[in-house]
């Protein structure tokens, strides 16, 4: 790299780190210059931040895979509506519970109740999973992944006692959505969930995937503003992989040095983030979240859907933990922090350094 470019990008790094915030153009400059100096100049300042927060305590979410039934057609996504390949499946209430059950005794205190958009689960059924969960375990969160759903949907959930909602915006840039998306999706509807979810005091999760089709330094400088300015409490973004039944099947996976990269940015941009290191992020690399950790991220979600449904909750090829192995999700991902040097944590995970607290 020419001694201008680097000495423009350890300025921005160093104006990132001191404001927490950067023009699009400043955004879209760090990307398009990336290196392995830049990272490691990120890595250390994201390693700062959030050892000043977090120390050395990862939190740790039950992800449980609820349904993969789902109304929508999202052109990258494995559970998509028109794939007729997947063997669709949903748990009974009864299943769930016992899956949070579960994952009580091995310490989670977060159970992630994910699933496609799956009518079956109305307002009335989840918010008798979420009152059940919350009786028998009222020391935990309960996060929702569950899609679009109208305000008052989300508020009766709220209502029910779920503390937070997982909601991925996929990408800020309204003309990259339609290339992501067929047309009875909208952005502006997506956009409108994440600040209705707000509004009613759910924590809130936004994120996308690194390197979807289409993706550009333009577009991804468009996700740091709109991180920066809206201030999530999480944030999800693991690397797009594509999956054998959509039309995105040819186009590259997400790259682990872009996903690291930008997971170091976004620690700096807003340094109290609840980050995980995603599944996706351990499937395009053995030592994926291992490297998502070091470079900021201080959240896992292992699997605690049963072991006989995993494979069907396909969004992409090969995922891990899907297999033999995957009852053993929490030690495996215990020795894995370990080995790194941190340390899963038995607590909810709240966000720290804030006035908020759900
Ligand atoms: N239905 C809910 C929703 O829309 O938020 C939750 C489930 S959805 C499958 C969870 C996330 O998986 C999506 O937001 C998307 O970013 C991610 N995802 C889907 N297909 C993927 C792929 N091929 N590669 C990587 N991530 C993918
Ligand atoms: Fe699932 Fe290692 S985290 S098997």
């Amino acid at each position: 790299m020419k001694p201008q470019i680097e000495a423009r990008i350890e300025a921005l790094i160093g104006k990132l780190c001191a404001n927490h915030s950067l023009e699009l153009d400043e955004y879209e400059c760090l990307l398009e210059n990336y290196s392995e100096g830049a990272f490691r100049l990120l890595k250390k300042h994201a390693q700062k931040l959030r050892h000043e927060i977090y120390a050395h305590e990862i939190f740790v979410r039950g992800l449980i895979e609820i349904s993969n039934i789902c109304k929508n057609n999202c052109y990258y996504c494995g559970i998509r509506r028109d794939n007729s390949n997947c063997e669709r499946y949903r748990l009974t209430p009864e299943q769930i519970l016992e899956c949070s059950d579960e994952g009580y005794d091995l310490g989670f205190r977060t159970f992630v109740l994910q699933g496609g958009e799956d009518s079956y689960f109305t307002d009335a059924i989840l918010g008798g999973i979420i009152r059940e969960i919350k009786s028998r375990h009222p020391d935990c969160a309960i996060t929702l992944s569950l899609g679009e759903r109208s305000f008052e949907s989300y508020r009766f959930l709220r209502e029910s006692g779920a503390d937070r909602y997982l909601l991925r915006h996929e990408t800020a840039d309204e003309e990259h959505y339609n290339k992501l998306h067929p047309s009875e999706m909208s952005f502006t509807n997506r956009m409108q969930c994440l600040r209705n979810l707000r509004e009613l005091g759910y924590y809130v999760g936004c994120g996308f995937m690194v390197g979807s089709p289409f993706q550009t330094n333009k577009t991804l400088a468009k996700d740091l503003k709109f991180i920066e300015q809206f201030k999530p409490e999480m944030c999800g973004i693991g690397p797009f992989i594509p999956h054998k039944d959509t039309q995105f099947r040819d186009y590259k996976a997400g790259t682990l040095e872009l996903t690291c990269y930008l997971l170091s940015i976004i620690r700096i941009i807003h340094p109290p983030i609840l980050l995980p290191a995603t599944t996706a992020l351990g499937t395009i690399d053995k030592l994926g979240r291992e490297l998502g950790i070091l470079a900021g991220a201080n959240v896992v979600m292992p699997n605690l859907s049963p072991v006989n449904v995993r494979k069907k909750y396909e969004l992409y090829d090969n995922k891990i933990c899907t297999g033999e192995e995957s009852a053993q999700c929490r030690s495996c991902l215990n020795n894995r922090m370990l080995s790194i040097g941190y340390e899963i944590v038995t607590s909810r995970g709240d966000l720290r350094n804030t006035e908020r607290r759900v």
